[in-house]
């Protein structure tokens, strides 16, 4: 039994969290949160410039700082950023908390949707090699998910009826 009623979804970047995220919250009339603007609003800067000016590590830090305070809250849908699941500590806060929900595209389409974004660091350099190379040094990050969903071709209504109809 999970302490709090939270639904987390986790993925690669580009894989579709926010967009389902927005959608599943609208939908349950839970809260929507994003750990990532969660981090840009308590440091007061952006995920380039922490990643910039004070590292990987306390970009990663204060992630799971963000993390564990938000899922002290319940009914809540919540949208992390795709490392979140690096660190146990944070997969344990998931699954202590909520219902984690890992959302999988395929390389093309992630590519499609991150391409001339600024703001993610990680993908700084040749997009289509930053994208291989991530996606498959976390081939196994997502495994610890509750329920997972392969969202190549299906529209975000079926995604939410898909996560939906597995929260009961
Ligand atoms: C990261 C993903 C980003 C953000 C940061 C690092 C990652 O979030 O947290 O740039 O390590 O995969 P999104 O998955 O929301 O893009």
């Amino acid at each position: 039994m999970e302490m709090n009623r939270n639904i987390v979804l986790v993925g690669l970047m580009g894989s579709g969290k926010s967009t389902v995220g927005q959608a599943l919250s609208a939908k349950l009339g839970w809260t929507y949160v994003d750990t990532d603007s969660e981090i840009v609003r308590s440091q007061g800067m952006s995920i380039s410039d922490m990643f910039a000016k004070l590292g990987e590590e306390a970009f990663r830090k204060a992630e799971s700082e963000i993390i564990g305070n938000v899922l002290k809250r319940s009914e809540q849908v919540v949208s992390t950023g795709g490392g979140a699941v690096l660190l146990e500590l944070n997969r344990l806060a998931m699954k202590e908390n909520g219902f984690v929900v890992a959302l999988f595209a395929s390389v093309e389409t992630i590519i499609e949707r991150v391409k001339g974004d600024q703001s993610r660091p990680l993908l700084q350099g040749h997009l289509e090699e930053r994208v291989k190379h991530i996606a498959k040094s976390r081939e196994h990050a997502y495994d610890f998910a509750d329920l997972k969903v392969d969202t190549d071709g299906l529209p975000v209504d079926r995604i939410v009826e898909i996560i939906c109809s597995r929260i009961g």
